[in-house]
Order: structure tokens, then C-alpha cells, then sequence
């Protein structure tokens, strides 16, 4: 039996030279070592060997089952070994190669002129309200005091969706929703009036004009409302002159003009002084020193009542302003089509802003 075990090692030894894989490495602990493996076979004729051979021999054969593990064990992890090794060979990654650029974008200049407004009229207690596009012709006009017949409507022509339904000539509609709402919930509140309201509304509003440098079908505008007791136009003078300041420059001064909205009673237009020349004239404002920057007025007192704000009690005061307008002056952008163009070569020169 010595014999067979001694033949059995090294034949098992002399085989394990032969594999060259996991697979027949695991083949190989089968037919050795495994339950019905040689080893097995000749522990089982032990019990026909006399009382004091059987533990002689028991430990010879497990000698023999510990060096053919460890031999296989060996030779396992060094086949494991070696394939980690060509893994990391194949995968292997050369970081000193020049990484992909991504191209980095930048904010459009019309969306960062909304959102440096936001933050001037933010900072003085508004909120920001945005409404739909696609509008009602009752908050874009009749609420706006501009009944279906009024010729004030042949100025802002549209698009219609329905009889009743259009895309927003401008932003106003946004003082009828905003008040409507108000006053409903001061209603559902059972309170006697609703509360005051200062807010301002970006948005994109729609005529039906002919593009060209300084027209768009599309644009943008500004609105503001604010609406409380004993609002006056003093007030409406000093914050748009605050704006005025914080985004073209300190030394700005405003004139207001008398002007004509069907919504706001008086109406005005609100001039600043030249960011070019400071007032003192030159080609930017055609040598008047003025330069255009919006629309405002006292909310008509129809617009009040028909928004469930009473006349007697409440009084506001109203702006509209062009984005573009703004932006074309802020960024000496002299034709509107190219905030529409999506041309990287203008879009990149506001990248610093980012
Ligand atoms: N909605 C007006 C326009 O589009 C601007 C405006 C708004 C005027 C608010 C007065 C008050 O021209």
C-alpha cells in the first residue's frame, strides 16, 4: 500500500505539470483528490490492513492528500495570478493622454439680463411670477381695459389660436392673473381686502411683425406690478430709477414722458440718461441724451376693479420693459436676429458671466 500511495503522488505530481489552465487544474483535484478520486479509492482498501498499520498508513495517506493540496494550491494561484496580471495589462488605462475637451457652454445673454432684473427688483422686496404664453383674449386684452372693439388692439395684432384664445402680445396679462388671484384667495379667506402685491414677470410675448434688425415676432419683456394703499407715481419714479442705477450705472439719471396705455392712467414712457455719452448727446441716442428704456404708468382703476382690487382703496403702479431692447444696449448687440441665431461665435462673449 506504501507503494501505491508512493506511485499515486508521483504520478499526481508529475500530472499537475501537465495542466496548463484552471479548468484542468480543477480536473485534475477531481480525479486526485475529490470523493470518488484515486486518494479515496485507496483509503477505502484500508480496512484490510492489520490494527497497527491502519494509523501508520491512515497518516501517510493524509501526508500525501496535504502535499498534493498544497501542490495544486500553488500552481492555482499562480495561474490566478498571472491572469490578473494579463487583465491588468489589457485594461490598462494610459493616463498621460490628453484628455477630451468638452466644450463648455454659456448662459444666453437675454436669459442673464432676466436674471440680473430678477435680482435688482428681488433685492427690493418683489417676487417673481411667470405666466403662459399661450393666452387668454381676456386677461391679454379686456382685463387690460381693451375691449374687443378698442383700435388700441390693431397695434399689438397677433396670433390666434381660437376666438378666445391667442398668443400673449405682452406681458400684462400677468397683472390681471396676478391680482385675480389674489383676490380670490383673500375671498376664500374671508378677509375684506387682498393683500398688496409687488411683483415682476419675465416672459416671451408675441406680435405679428415683420423680423428685422430691431423687430422679432417673438421677444421678451419685463413686467412689474406693484399694488397697495397710497402707491404713487413718486414711488413708480424712484424704483425705476433705483433699476435704472443698478444696471446701467450709477450716474443715471430717468425723465418720464407722458405716453398712452389703455391700462395705466397717466401713461408714460420712461427715458434714461445715454450710457454712451451720459447725457450729453452723441449718435447712440441721436444726440438727445435720452435713450428709451420702458413703459410704465398708474394702474387704470378699471383694471383694479375688474381684477377684484377696489379703486377707492388700492392704487399701483405698472412697467413693461423689452428684453432684447435692454440687452441689444447693455451688450452693443446691434441686430436682434442674433439672440435667435444660436451663432456660438456671439453666444461665447458672455461665457465669463457663467
Ligand atoms: N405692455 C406694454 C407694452 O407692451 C408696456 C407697459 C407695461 C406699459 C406696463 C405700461 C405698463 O408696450
Amino acid at each position: 500500500m506504501r507503494e501505491q500511495l508512493q506511485g499515486l503522488k508521483e504520478q499526481a505530481l508529475t500530472d499537475l505539470q501537465g495542466q496548463e489552465s484552471l479548468q484542468a487544474l480543477g480536473d485534475w483535484k477531481v480525479k486526485y483528490l475529490g470523493k470518488k478520486g484515486e486518494l479515496t479509492a485507496i483509503l477505502r482498501g484500508m480496512g484490510s490492513l492489520s490494527a497497527e498499520e491502519r494509523p501508520v498508513i491512515g497518516q501517510l495517506v493524509n501526508e500525501v492528500r496535504d502535499e498534493l493540496e498544497a501542490a495544486h494550491d500553488e500552481k492555482e494561484a499562480a495561474f490566478k495570478r498571472a491572469e490578473r496580471n494579463k487583465r491588468l495589462a489589457e485594461e490598462a488605462v494610459d493616463v498621460t493622454l490628453p484628455g477630451r475637451a468638452v466644450p463648455v457652454g454659456s448662459e444666453h445673454p437675454l436669459n442673464q439680463l432676466i436674471r440680473d432684473v430678477e435680482d435688482i427688483f428681488i433685492g427690493l422686496g418683489f417676487s417673481v411670477a411667470e405666466g403662459p404664453e399661450v393666452e387668454f383674449d381676456y386677461f391679454n386684452f379686456e382685463a387690460m381695459n381693451v375691449p374687443k372693439n378698442h383700435p388700441a388692439r390693431d397695434m399689438q395684432d397677433t396670433f390666434y389660436v381660437t376666438e378666445e384664445i391667442l398668443m400673449r402680445t405682452q406681458t400684462s396679462p400677468m397683472q390681471a392673473r396676478v391680482m385675480g388671484e389674489k383676490a380670490a384667495e383673500a375671498r376664500a379667506k374671508g378677509q375684506q381686502y387682498p393683500d398688496p402685491i409687488r411683483i415682476i414677470s419675465p416672459g416671451r410675448v408675441y406680435r405679428r411683425d415683420d423680423d428685422d434688425a430691431t423687430h422679432s415676432h417673438a421677444f421678451m419683456q419685463i413686467e412689474g406690478l406693484v399694488v397697495d394703499r397710497n402707491i404713487r407715481m413718486s414711488d413708480l419714479k424712484g424704483t425705476l430709477l433705483t433699476f435704472a442705477r443698478e444696471i446701467f450705472g450709477d450716474g443715471v439719471q430717468v425723465r418720464l414722458r407722458p405716453s398712452y396705455f389703455p391700462f395705466t392712467e397717466p401713461s408714460t414712457e420712461v427715458d434714461a440718461t445715454c450710457h454712451n455719452c451720459g447725457g450729453s448727446g452723441c449718435r447712440t441716442c441721436k444726440g438727445t441724451g435720452w435713450i428709451e428704456i420702458l413703459g410704465a404708468g398708474m394702474v387704470h382703476p378699471s383694471v383694479l376693479e375688474m381684477a377684484g382690487y377696489d379703486p377707492t382703496v388700492f392704487s399701483g403702479f405698472a412697467f413693461g420693459m423689452g428684453v432684447e431692447r435692454t440687452a441689444m444696449r447693455r451688450y452693443a448687440i446691434e441686430d436682434i436676429r442674433g439672440f435667435y441665431q444660436n451663432d456660438v461665435r456671439l453666444m461665447q462673449n458672455f461665457k465669463s458671466r457663467m
